[in-house]
């Protein structure tokens, strides 16, 4: 029987997913010993661990060539598709907010306010919702600068500490969501493969039960 393929992405939810998935007893010794390697199979089960960018992820659960993925609500967000998001992990908790020069008052005077995010849809339906008409412009890393640099009246971008809007003269302006690490499964995987896919899902959220209570 071929392999269920876990998409995790990179980084720090990665970090958290082995950490998650050892809880459970899964042997994930591969992953930890992973060097470049980005298929990695679990010694005591029939999974394969791939690692991949959190959009690619959800590309590869879309297609069904993952069955699994983790993957934020960051990334969900902004970049929809078809899949079931089946479980909040509780890990890779932070939010969404709208960020401004501090001691400026975003709502004041009249005119078409500049956004830069690199979350162009989140903040097209962040304003949308608000019936406001935004110019929004799209950078791809250190969004902190656009304002600084004076391209952007505001940004919208994750807040985890807060400690990088400090050190950068911004401050929150309004929070526009949270986001914590979901898990998400292919529809064809989760009908195909229901007997092995909704153990481990159960399993999962046992665990997370017992751990908030
Ligand atoms: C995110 C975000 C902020 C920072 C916020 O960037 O874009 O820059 O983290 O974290 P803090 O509130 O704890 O300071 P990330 O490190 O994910 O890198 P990115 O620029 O590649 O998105």
């Amino acid at each position: 029987m071929k392999p269920i393929r876990i998409a995790l992405t990179k980084g720090r939810l990665e970090e958290k997913s082995i950490e998650l998935f050892e809880q459970l007893g899964y042997d994930c010794t591969a992953v930890r010993e992973k060097g470049r390697k980005l298929i990695l199979p679990l010694a005591n089960a029939n999974i394969e661990i791939v690692l991949a960018k959190a959009a690619d992820v959800v590309t590869y659960v879309e297609n069904g060539v993952c069955d699994i993925g983790v993957v934020g609500k960051d990334t969900i967000m902004e970049k929809g598709g078809t899949f079931y998001e089946v479980a909040d992990l509780g890990f890779g908790k932070c939010r969404f907010a709208l960020a401004v020069p501090k001691g400026v008052d975003f709502y004041e005077g009249y005119h078409t306010r500049c956004i830069a995010s690199k979350y162009v849809n989140v903040t097209r339906t962040f304003f949308e919702r608000k019936n406001m008409d935004v110019n929004i412009v799209k950078i791809e890393g250190s969004v902190e600068l656009a304002p600084i640099l004076g391209l952007s009246d505001a940004i919208v971008d994750i807040v985890e500490t807060g400690t990088t809007l400090k050190e950068n003269g911004l401050v929150i302006a309004e929070y526009v969501c949270d986001i914590s690490a979901r898990m998400i499964v292919n529809i064809a995987s989760l009908k195909l493969r229901k007997n092995e896919i909704e153990p481990f899902i159960n399993r999962i959220e046992r665990y997370l039960e017992g751990e908030a209570e």
